[in-house]
């Protein structure tokens, strides 16, 4: 399922209702009232018998009413809704940059600080300096924090490596987490995320470095997904990312790229020609950006999804996307945390939900929607993630929220999410 436009204003809900998991997928969903009464009887009689005994546990019971089933969870009282699904983050980093936290609240500028040596390069610097084990386990806590939040689905970028056995040492801490956890994660190469300081006055070599020798070990391996640039001012520029997008497009690679995060730079039309799957930030946009995007639609390989990330104009003090007019050009906008150490160190999309409501002006539902149907869009997994119905896989949160869609961005700050299921199994058990 995606939502475009208009039709991000709609949730369906049902009320007093039953999903039936199979194997990891949701068999099939209904309202108790549907239900035969002995069935009915039978099952609130187990769930009540449940609450009492275990209150929040599982019953173990088989063969009921003709069907064998291993385990029944009463959520009696609870709201549940799809997994979160952020579709753009950088949670391997080897340390949190307080000092140019401390140094921006002062005055100083990211941009300038960047152009000093110090953002991604900084970053880059430590992640280079630290061991595979201790970045693996530091990602690993990050990534049960935005769990903790209710995403059971989430991207991961290279990009902090900037050398060959860097970007390939992130790649590989990417793909153990991905083999540990019971959730999909999806990886993007970034290895255009800033030219390494020793390229300097020759950045043309880094983009060749990164084409001949990155990509091609890169793909040698399976290590990712997708290819990132983080096409701005002061880093990437439109041709250079084409470049790397057609480079990573002859490994069948597709792009989901950072553009117009720093100024309007021509990165949404690049992204667009090249077919990406997603172009990401989008804090400064025009109307030349906005037609791009709704060109887009009319691809045969699908739009390019306007993922915007509030959490990064929070934290910089940037502007804020105007998704309203992506919305009213009939895009599926999505929502991503961006969390990583420098622009944007937010691991719950219930902040982003409640910053894009506030800030951005979405309505809870469209905001909703952008976390969760239109962010697996943005990954193209719309089919498996992302929404409540038959085949999808059962990945849910349960909050004791009533009306929880409203409720969950009204009370900001508040973690609303009490358990979380991922393919039917609840996450931490
Ligand atoms: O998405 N904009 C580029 N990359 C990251 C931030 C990188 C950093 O400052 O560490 C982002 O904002
Ligand atoms: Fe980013």
């Amino acid at each position: 399922m995606v939502k475009y436009g208009v039709d991000m204003q709609q949730v369906d809900c049902l009320e007093d209702a039953w999903i039936w998991v199979e194997d990891g997928r949701i068999n099939s969903i209904g309202i108790m009232a549907d239900l035969s009464e002995t069935t009915r009887v039978q099952l609130l009689q187990n769930a009540t018998a449940a609450v009492a005994e275990h209150p929040g546990e599982f019953v173990f019971f088989d063969d009921f009413n003709g069907v064998t089933f291993s385990s029944l969870v009463c959520l009696a009282d609870k709201e549940v809704l799809p997994g979160f699904v952020d579709s753009h983050t950088h949670i391997v980093f080897a340390e949190p940059r307080t000092e140019e936290f401390k140094l921006r609240i002062q005055g100083a500028g990211y941009e300038a600080i960047a152009a000093a040596g110090g953002g991604i390069l900084n970053s880059a610097r430590k992640l280079q300096a630290m061991d595979y084990e201790v970045l693996l386990a530091q990602a690993r806590a990050r990534l049960h924090w935005m769990v903790a939040h209710g995403t059971t689905t989430l991207e991961i970028k290279s990009g902090y490596g900037l050398t060959v056995e860097s970007e390939l040492k992130m790649l590989r801490i990417i793909a153990e987490l991905k083999k540990e956890f019971p959730g999909i994660i999806k990886s993007s190469f970034l290895g255009a995320h800033a030219f390494p300081l020793e390229y300097k006055g020759r950045e043309e070599d880094y983009i060749t470095a990164l084409i001949d020798e990155m990509l091609p070990l890169v793909m040698r391996d399976n290590l990712a997904d997708h290819v990132d640039v983080f096409c701005d001012r002061g880093f990437f520029s439109p041709e250079q990312t084409d470049r790397i997008l057609k480079a990573a497009k002859s490994f069948g690679l597709p792009g989901k790229i950072h553009a117009n995060e720093l100024g309007i730079t021509g990165g949404v039309q690049v992204a667009v020609d090249n077919n990406a799957w997603s172009a990401d930030h989008l804090e400064y946009l025009g109307d030349e950006e906005i037609e791009a995007f709704a060109r887009s639609l009319n691809s045969v390989d699908g739009e390019t999804v306007p993922v915007a990330l509030p959490g990064c104009s929070y934290f910089l003090g940037i502007p804020y996307a105007n998704t309203r007019a992506l919305i009213s050009a009939g895009m599926p906008v999505a929502l991503a945390t961006d969390f990583n150490p420098g622009s944007s160190p937010v691991c719950s999309l219930q902040m982003v939900w409640a910053l894009a409501c506030t800030q951005q002006k979405m309505l809870p539902a469209e905001a909703f929607n952008a976390i969760t149907c239109n962010a697996a869009r943005a990954l193209r997994l719309e089919n498996q993630v992302g929404s409540i119905a038959p085949q999808m896989d059962a990945n849910f949160i349960t909050t004791s929220r009533t009306n929880a869609v409203d409720t969950i961005p009204y009370f900001f700050g508040k973690n609303h999410v009490e358990d979380v299921f991922i393919l039917g199994n609840r996450f931490g058990d």
